[in-house]
């Protein structure tokens, strides 16, 4: 097979070299550091993989592709990022959670800027659901467990229908998405139905790709929360419902086991208590 014998012998290594040193004096080390370990890796894969023309012109069509499918609501590369795992790698090179701080996770393309503000124990709907009622509520305290008054959660969600607003034209814009401030003693509570889990658009590229290698374009149901304050690090993370059937298998590699919550349930209201720790900047 050509790839063992990649293995053992590299196929034209001076084609590396020579790309590589044509970038030794750019100015930009960061430039020149990332672009070089870019190529490196690109011909290894190339090499590794023995890709054939056919193969290679495949994946220049299906980059095109992609980058067509891209628009204003779209962002097809980053669906492409996510459910290959890049984009929570990014985020675990730069995050690194410890005691007393939360978990990060994705972004995600459904977050839609500011939004209006809401008074504490307010609803984020804009028309009623059927979902079963939620309530949030916790606090946003800094790493040692100081309450961080006047933080901004910036949260969203599904609808029950599972589509966020921005997808879906019969919901009101800014629907299950809302701007909310902490209190002096750090807490904060909104109103909400249940999250559902739903599929990340699969209708173009990002959902052809899932199809080949055989997985299911479905994250587990999850809230979204941005939330930042002055002297802290900005937090990007989601709360998770537990017992959810795509927790083992989201389509984005987006579970943490620390952001797995279980509603309380009384009289048919679903309550979430949690405690975000943010990372202070100094
Ligand atoms: C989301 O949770 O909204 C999301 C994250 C990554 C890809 C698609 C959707
Ligand atoms: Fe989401």
């Amino acid at each position: 097979m050509q790839h063992t014998k990649a293995n053992r012998d590299p196929v034209f290594p001076e084609l590396t070299e020579d790309v590589v040193g044509r970038i030794a004096s750019t100015a930009d080390a960061r430039v020149r550091e990332v672009m070089e370990i870019l190529i490196r890796h690109l011909h290894a894969f190339v090499r590794e993989a023995s890709l054939s023309h056919e193969e290679w012109r495949n994946a220049v069509e299906f980059l095109t592709r992609t980058g067509k499918m891209c628009s204003e609501k779209r962002q097809e590369f980053i669906l492409l990022s996510d459910i290959l795992g890049v984009s929570m790698l990014v985020d675990a090179v730069n995050n690194s959670a410890g005691t007393g701080l939360t978990d990060s996770t994705v972004l995600g393309p459904f977050y839609a800027g500011p939004q209006r503000e809401l008074a504490h124990g307010d609803t984020i709907l804009l028309r009623e659901e059927d979902g079963p009622p939620l309530v949030v509520e916790g606090t946003v305290t800094s790493q040692s467990g100081e309450p961080i008054g006047n933080a901004l959660l910036e949260v969203w969600q599904t609808a029950p229908n599972q589509l966020y607003d921005v997808q879906d034209d019969a919901q009101p814009e800014g629907h299950l998405r809302a701007s909310l401030r902490t209190d002096e003693r750090g807490t904060f509570s909104f109103k909400s139905v249940l999250p559902v889990s739903y599929p990340i658009p699969d209708d173009g590229p990002a959902g052809q790709l899932l199809q080949m290698m055989g997985r299911h374009p479905f994250r587990p149901a999850h809230v979204h929360f941005m939330i930042s304050a002055r002297g802290h690090r900005t937090l990007v993370t989601h709360l998770f419902l537990s017992g959810d059937a795509y927790l083992d298998s989201d389509a984005v590699f987006g579970v943490k086991p620390s952001l797995i919550v279980t509603p309380e349930e009384r009289d048919g209201l679903h309550r979430i208590v949690y405690h975000f720790g943010l990372e202070s900047l100094d």
